[in-house]
């Protein structure tokens, strides 16, 4: 073990390492990353599995389990290698441990705690909404805290109050499908492929977004969380028209649409996501007398969205920061970011870690 470190994976204060390598596993990208002193991102490596899980029109659990397996050693070689960094200059590493699917968790949390032991290195646990919600520290932006962050992917819609990098407190969040998830499941039905966020994105800025009023969820209740289920049923009614549907969602044929039509669909619905997110966004901003707004995770690469936050926002007076979209959709490099502040404020984990599917209560 090299002096001055503590014993792998020891919860014992360590000096803060200016060198941490991240690994992300929590859904379908194997990701591994090198930044530097938290901010600097000298590598960051990603095997995409979308085309393992598109025949099954979504991710499948177990599979994701098995590529990660697969791939977690060439993707920590290649984010090591394009950095230029040898595992004896690393000062930590880094891993998602949750939220997430359980296996996939298993699969990098494992990995990550024998790299920690074999190279006799500190081992750093992160939680991956709150590295989405951090991933800003990696560009130009300084965001001063407090601030609100949006965390919109496939798997959460949730609005945290930032009060430190160790501090994020829960304000609100769906009551049902992620923002994401409804993106991805009426893009399916529309026979739009998959992933389905980046295609209704593309399709829905050639249609118009008020052909159709679709419901905007909770906008006008109290409360600060989401919803979505009612709005894919209203678009998929919409599209089925007079038609039933016949059986379960997923087995239905793509609805007999004209090009313009299934456009301006796309567009209308989009547009409902987008007004959901930014109404009850900047309702909380007001409501929490928070000037600053982040807004990351997948769904934050939307090109409506981030047009539609700016504008409204600036217009409330706030300022409103998106991660560059590279930085939005999973990466590890918001892991080893989001590590950094962790090991500053003395968070190390031990070789007992344990995964958690679900999101783990305390702060980071
Ligand atoms: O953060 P992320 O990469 O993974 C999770 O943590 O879930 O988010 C994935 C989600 C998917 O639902 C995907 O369709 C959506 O982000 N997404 C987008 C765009 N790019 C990815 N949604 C809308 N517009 C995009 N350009
Ligand atoms: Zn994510």
């Amino acid at each position: 073990m090299t002096a001055g470190r503590p014993s792998p994976g020891s919860k014992a204060r360590a000096p803060v390492p200016r060198l941490i390598l991240g690994i992300e596993t929590s859904c379908d990208e194997t990701a591994a990353a090198v930044v530097e002193g938290g901010r600097r991102v000298l590598s960051s490596a990603i095997a995409s599995q979308i085309e393992d899980h598109r025949p099954f029109g979504g991710v499948v659990p177990e599979i994701a389990g098995r590529k990660h397996l697969d791939n977690l050693v060439p993707v920590v070689e290649s984010a090591l290698e394009r950095a230029g960094v040898a595992p004896a200059e690393l000062g930590a590493v880094a891993v998602t441990s949750s939220p997430g699917l359980m296996g996939a968790l298993l699969v990098g949390t494992s990995f990550g705690k024998a790299l920690a032991m074999g190279w006799g290195l500190p081992l750093i646990e992160v939680n991956h909404l709150h590295a989405h919600a951090l991933a800003i520290f990696l560009g130009r932006a300084r965001p001063r805290f407090p601030y609100l962050a949006l965390v919109v992917s496939g798997g959460h819609t949730t609005l945290f109050r930032a009060d430190s990098p160790l501090a994020l407190a829960i304000l609100g969040q769906t009551r049902d499908d992620a923002a994401g998830e409804v993106l991805d499941k009426v893009a399916k039905f529309l026979g739009l492929g998959y992933p389905g966020g980046p295609a209704i994105d593309a399709l829905g800025a050639c249609g118009d977004p008020g052909a159709v009023r679709f419901p905007r969820g909770l906008a006008r209740s109290a409360s600060l969380d989401f919803s979505f289920s009612g709005l894919k049923t209203a678009v998929v009614n919409r599209a089925l028209g007079t038609r039933r549907i016949d059986g379960r969602l997923n087995d239905q044929q793509p609805p007999p649409l004209s090009e313009s039509e299934l456009r301006d669909l796309v567009a209308s619905f989009q547009e409902a996501v987008v007004d959901s997110l930014v109404g009850t966004t900047l309702r909380a901003a007001r409501e929490h007398r928070l000037s600053t707004v982040v807004v990351s995770g997948g769904v934050a690469a939307n090109t409506r969205l981030r047009e539609k936050m700016a504008g409204e926002g600036r217009a409330a007076g706030l300022r409103v920061l998106f991660p560059d979209r590279g930085l939005c959709t999973d990466n590890a490099a918001m892991i080893a970011g989001a590590a950094w502040h962790l090991a500053r404020g003395g968070r190390f984990a031990g070789l007992d870690l344990r995964p958690s599917a679900r999101m783990k209560t305390a702060a980071c």
